[in-house]
This record gives structure tokens, sequence and C-alpha cells, in this order.
């Protein structure tokens, strides 16, 4: 062997980091257990102790704000201004950022700035937004890491709206940009763009026409719905429906939908003056030498008069970069018939000609359109319930104002949490329902003391160590962390409609309720001054207690921090619809299952897992705990491998990986399964898809023996009580907590 063939002097180098085929090319179902780790905060210039909050605070807002305000009528020749003024793509680029949040997950919304990254930056819908994120690039610049993407975008938004006369309800800072684009959300299961044949149940106009969950949006690589009805039909009543569902999985009702898009479209105009074969690729298929920007326009200068983006041409009103009512007005006053624009976008003109000339020409003096409006637009005024609402605000313009300005500030805030991580001096007093108000801290809390005598209380109160452990778990674990809702503070597991979840075993639940409640008053009952405890404290330390019982039974002496100073939410605090989205259809770390779903059980864990900002070794050490402490919702004896229930030992992943089990499937779907002793035949366990992927999955098999080594019993209790205490600590924002800081 020496100058051969397989020397690494060949010219021929084929493929480096990351070059197809990867792991999920070769297998598209395989478990991406990794995404827990990702985005990393490696990926950040700023390190671990960047403190935002903090950066952000020192701004003058208001510097910050007249700059931008600047530079919204200061047109650049790469981009002219439509009208002089880059307002209303402003406006719609905020609005297209925040518009991806969805209930159902959380996920979505503008809070880390992920336009800017793939998929986001790619989609269809977000059609030359890249040209309006450069335009922002040098106030970026100047303000450096004081002011996150994420924040620059939708303060820019609130700019454009009020430089165009419209005055906004506030504005929160506080949003945390992501340094690398997000590959967890699930964007639906078409694999073309602009395609949305798999992901809707039935025909558009019929009762069972809905949209899988956890989707968001009618089509994939749209923000919501097809200017043009579903499929491009160009059916109004069927765009209301699709307009409804859509809307409804961002949380908006009837009356903000028709505010967000009667406000929205009272600005700029839709652009396909030029052929759709003139738009060269998005930006991340675009070449180098256009330096991130896409869809590169080969007609005339490719810009102003020229530009294609969505494909439908025109403006919906005769001012479009004034706030006014024209938009509705103009709905109602004119009788529609169908038009097509340059690039084959189908939209509505005012019938036999009517305001032909109403509109001017974005960039050519003298130039006059006519009016425009889409078939969503249409679907306003045709859908009975949504027509009602445009009547009583084309009747009182201050109707829309007002509810336009809450439905702006309710989309652009909503994926941020309580009000409490909003900072800066736009931040409104009023607290709304939506941001799942807790009252502020109006006690002393607990000491050492007291917290030594109360956990004593609960141990001696009759309750099982799975039964406190099952609430505390309850409580805490609704967190999401990707729009920080959720969580033990306000102990709204006392309410509906959480007391009454399955998931929750309401029986068991209902009984630890009562005693700690009895706990809770004569606790409070024998204080002389201000000295209190929370039903919400109490729920988790009660888990607190039982989880340090549990590891000292198991020979492992521990303390589980606790930290008090939560509060109580009341009923009147709580909006049942708004915390119904928050309950788990699939709940792996309780062997939790609402119905049958067509997604695995397994990926429902590390999508669950990710939730709660948990990295695999910690959600391992808590899936193997809550195993052996009996935490399974009915109670059931899935992936229970001990004999000791209660104690907090690594039985779950010994036996688990115990050789002589041979495990068969239960049912049909594969959802339990029998793990029989090899030898006798005998059964041993039983077990979901969410205890046994421990043992498939290699990464977690590899984990689950860490666990289960010689060395590894001290290590799995250590770790379940830290990853314990960090779910338990997952909203109390008002400690800045590293979620909040990094
Ligand atoms: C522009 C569709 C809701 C704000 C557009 C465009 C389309 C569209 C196709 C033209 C894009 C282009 O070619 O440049 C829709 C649909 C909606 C909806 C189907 C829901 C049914 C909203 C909402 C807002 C909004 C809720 C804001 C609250 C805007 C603005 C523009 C715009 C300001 C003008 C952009 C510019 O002048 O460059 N919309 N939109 N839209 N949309 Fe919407």
């Amino acid at each position: 062997f020496s100058g051969g063939r397989n020397q690494i002097k060949s010219d021929r180098i084929g493929g480096g980091i990351g070059t197809k085929p990867m792991n999920a090319d070769w297998w598209p179902k395989r478990l991406p257990v990794e995404l827990l780790h990702s985005p990393s905060s490696k990926a950040n210039p700023y390190g671990p102790d960047f403190d935002y909050p903090s950066e952000f605070a020192s701004l003058d807002l208001a510097a910050v704000k007249k700059d931008i305000t600047e530079m919204l009528t200061t047109s650049h020749d790469f981009w002219p201004a439509d009208y002089g003024n880059y307002g209303p793509q402003m406006v719609r680029m905020a609005w297209h950022a925040a518009g991806t949040y969805r209930v159902a997950d959380g996920r979505g919304g503008s809070g880390e700035g992920l336009i800017r990254f793939a998929p986001l930056n790619s989609w269809e819908d977000n059609g030359n937004i890249d040209k309006s994120i450069r335009l922002l690039e040098p106030i970026k610049q100047k303000y450096g890491r004081k002011l996150s993407w994420a924040d620059l975008i939708i303060l820019t938004g609130n700019c454009a709206l009020e430089q165009m006369g419209f005055k906004t309800f506030g504005f929160g800072g506080g949003r945390l940009d992501s340094w690398e684009g997000d590959d967890s959300t699930y964007w639906g299961p078409e694999t073309e763009m602009a395609t949305q044949d798999k992901r809707w149940t039935g025909k558009p106009g019929t009762e069972d026409y809905d949209l899988e969950n956890p989707l968001g949006a009618s089509r994939q690589s749209l923000i919501y719905v097809h200017p043009e009805g579903p499929f491009g039909n160009m059916d109004p009543i069927s765009a209301a429906q699709e307009i409804r569902i859509t809307f409804s999985r961002m949380a908006m009702n009837d009356e903000e939908t028709v505010a967000l898009i009667a406000g929205g479209h009272a600005f700029g105009k839709s652009h396909g003056a030029s052929p759709k074969s003139h738009l060269g690729p998005e930006p991340n298929a675009a070449e180098l030498e256009h330096q991130g920007l896409g869809w590169i326009n080969s007609n005339g200068t490719g810009n102003a008069q020229y530009t294609t983006t969505n494909g439908i041409e025109g403006a919906w009103t005769s001012n479009p970069t004034r706030w006014d009512n024209e938009y509705l007005e103009n709905l109602f006053k004119y009788e529609w018939e169908q038009t097509v624009s340059p690039a084959g976008g189908k939209a509505w003109k005012p019938k036999g000609g009517a305001a032909a000339d109403a509109v001017p020409d974005a960039h050519l003096d003298g130039v006059r359109h006519p009016l425009m409006m889409m078939t969503t637009d249409i679907a306003l005024i045709t859908d009975p319930e949504y027509r009602k609402i445009c009547e009583r605000f084309v009747e009182d313009s201050t109707l829309l104002d007002d509810a336009f300005a809450r439905a702006w500030y309710k989309l652009t805030h909503r994926d941020m949490g309580p009000k409490n991580r909003l900072i800066g001096p736009e931040v409104p007093k009023e607290e709304l329902i939506w941001q799942d108000p807790v009252p502020a801290l109006d006690h002393e809390v607990v000491n050492e003391q007291d917290i030594v005598q109360l956990k004593k209380d609960i141990l001696a109160s009759g309750q099982s160590i799975s039964a406190l452990v099952s609430a505390a778990w309850a409580s805490a674990s609704t967190f999401r962390k990707t729009d920080f809702r959720g969580g033990a503070n306000g102990a709204r597991v006392r309410l509906e409609p959480m007391k009454n979840w399955e998931v929750n075993n309401p029986k068991q639940l209902a009984s630890v309720l009562e005693t700690l409640g009895k706990i809770q008053s004569d606790f409070n009952g024998k204080q002389s001054g201000n000295k209190k405890i929370s039903m919400a404290d109490l729920i988790v330390l009660a888990g607190c207690a039982a989880v340090e019982k549990a590891a000292h039974d198991a020979g492992v002496k521990v303390s589980v921090p606790f930290v008090p100073g939560r509060m109580d939410a009341s009923a009147e605090q709580t909006d049942v619809d708004n915390i119904a989205v928050l309950e788990p259809m699939l709940d792996g770390f309780r062997n939790y299952r609402k119905g049958k779903y067509s997604v695995e059980t397994e990926r429902m864990l590390i999508d669950r897992a990710q939730l709660l900002d948990l990295t695999a070794p910690e959600m391992t050490a808590l899936v193997g705990g809550l195993r052996v402490l009996g935490a399974n919702y009915d109670g059931s004896k899935h992936g229970v491998f001990t004999d000791k229930v209660g104690v907090l030992s690594n039985d779950f992943f010994t036996n688990l990986l115990a050789i002589d089990t041979k495990w068969t499937p239960a049912d049909d779907a594969k959802e339990t399964f029998e793990g029989k002793d090899k030898a006798s035949g005998k059964t041993k366990w039983t077990a979901t898809r969410a205890d046994l992927v421990f043992g498939s999955n290699p990464q977690l098999r590899t984990l689950s023996l860490a666990y289960a080594a010689s060395d590894g019993h001290e290590l799995f209790v250590k770790q379940f009580v830290d990853a314990w205490h960090k779910v338990m600590m997952l909203d109390r924002f008002e400690l800045q907590h590293e979620l909040y800081k990094n």
C-alpha cells in the first residue's frame, strides 16, 4: 500500500459534516432524542451568563423607536418602499413572526425570532420578509445585545402601526433569541411546500372538515390560510371555515379574528406584478452570492412595481399607509367580482369597473388601480357571524380600534407567558386573562423550621408516596417552555378544568388536596403574623417530602430543595377554555393516552420532555423514578419494574435491561407489552411504549445503563432530585431562572 487508490491526497472529497444522507434520511422514523438538546446554548456568542432582561432594561426605548420610525420612511434602492413607507411590510413581518403560534403545544410565535432561520425564513408565505429583516440590520447592529431580534421584529411592527396613525396597546420586551433554526416543531405531514392534502379530514364546507393537531396553519409553508380559499377554491364560505379553525388554533375568537384581519389589511398591498416564473429560489436554496436573500426577481428591476410576493396584486384601501376604517367600508360598499393578477393570483375587484382608479400606484406617479379583496377578506362579510362583527366595527370604528389593539397585543405577546416576564416602559398595566394571572406574593413565606414540620405533617397524613408525588407532578408538569404557560404556581390543579383531567387521577388528587387543605388551614391558623403557606407551595412541598422519603428508603440521603413563594390563583383568574389546551393527550411520564393517535407514544414522550426543557438524562431519570414511585395516572403496573413501590430504587433500569426477559406485544396496536422470564415463561412485568423505549433506543439505553450500573444508583437519585426540582421551578420567572436568562 503506497501511492494506492485510497490515499487521502485524492481530489475527490464528496462530503463533509451534514452531507446527506444523514440518519434522518436513512431512518426517517428513528426517534430524534438529540433534539432535546437543541437549540444549544453553545450557539449563543454572548455565553451562559448573558442577562438579556438587564440588557434590554438598560435601553432607551424611546430612542430605539425613533430610529425604527426613521427607518420606515427612508427608502433604499435595493428594495424601494411601497408608497415611500416600509410600515405595511413591517406589520406583515411582525404578524408572520408571531402568527405561527399554536395553542396545542405552544410552539411557533415570535418569541425567539425563529423567522430568521429555516424553515420559516424560506416559507412561501414569508416571501420577501427577508428584505424586511435586512432593512432592520442597521438597527440591530446599533443596539447589539441590548435588543434581541425577536424583540426588534415585534417592536418594529408596533412602531409601523403607530407611525401610520394607530394607537397600540403596548409592548413588552424580553424575547430571548434563538441562534439557530428549530428542527423539532412539527409543521405538517406534506413533504412539498404549499400543499395541504394530508393535514385535513373531510371536504371544505362540510362539518367533517378538520385540521390535524397540533397544526395551526391550513397549508405547508403558510402562516394561516390560503388567501384564495381552501385548495384555492375561491369560495368565501369555506374560506371562513378555514379562518375560524386556524385562528382558533392561535387562541383567537371570532371578534379577535375579524379585528386582526380588518386591522392588518387596512395597510399595504399584495404583490403579484411579475409572473412567478421570474422568481429565483427561496433564501435557503439561493446562491451564495445573494447573501441570504431569496426570491430574486428577474423581471424589470425585480422590485418596486415589479414585485411579486404572494402573487395577488392590489391594495385594500385608497390610503394604504394610514390607519382608517376604509377596509371594512370598502367590503360593504362594493359588489365584488373575480380578477387575476399578472402573476396568476386570483382575487376580487369592485364589480363593473367601480372604483377603478381608487388606489395610487405604490411607485409610479399618476398610475392608479382598482381596489382589491382576497377570498379570505370577502369571507368576513359572507360568514354570518363574522359579518355581524364587521357590521359593528364599520358602524363604530372605535370598537375596531380597541379590538385590533388588544388582539395585536395578544398575537405578539401570547407566547411570552405571564405578565411578569414582560419588561420595559411600555408594558400595559392591565393584566389579561390569557396571561394566566397569578396574584403577587402577599405574605411572609415559611422558614426552614416550618418546612421541616410541614414535611412531617404531610408524611404522617396517611397519603401514600405515590399519591403525593402524583399530585405535585400533576401541578408542575403542565409547564411548557414554548409559551411559558402552565406550572405549579397558581395551583390551578385545584380548579376546573385541571382537577378533573383523567391524566391527573381526579379521585386520588381530590383526596390529596383535601388532606393538604387541612394541613394548610392548621398551619395558617396557628400563625400570628402574616406568615402563610399557599396551596401551590404546599402541593410542591408534599412532592418534595415524598421524594426525599423515597430516596432515604432507598438508602440515599438527599434533601430535595424547596423554594416557597408561590401563590394561588382563583377561578376568576382562570379561563377554563384557555387552560384546557394544556391538557396532555399523551403523557409518557404518567403512561397516559387519552385516545388513539397515529403519532408514536414514545415520540410524544420526547415532545413533552422538550416542553419541560428536560435533557435526555433528566427525562430518563424522571421516568425511571416516577415509575418506581408509582405515579402512573391510573395506578397501573406498566413500567413499575419493582416490588418496592414508593422507594426511589434504580429497579426500573436494572429490570428493564435484564437479559433474561423476553418482551412481546400485548395488543394489536403494540401499545402495551408483556415481559416474560425466558426460562420459565412466567410474566414478570408489563410495559408501554413509553417504558420500553428506554431499552430500545440506543441513546436512552445507554443512559439507562448508566443508571443501572454498579455506581449508578446514587447518580440516578441525584439526577432525579435535580430534574424534579427543575420541573417544580420552571415557572418561577420572578426568580429569574436559567430559562429566562439564557
Ligand atoms: C398582506 C393574506 C391576515 C397584515 C397580505 C398578503 C396576503 C395576505 C396574501 C400579500 C402579501 C404580498 O404579496 O406582499 C392574508 C390572509 C390572512 C391575513 C389570508 C388571514 C385570513 C393578516 C393579519 C394581518 C395582516 C391578521 C395583521 C394583523 C397584512 C399586511 C399586508 C398583508 C400589513 C401588507 C404587506 C405589504 O404591504 O407589504 N396578507 N393576511 N394580514 N397582510 Fe395579510
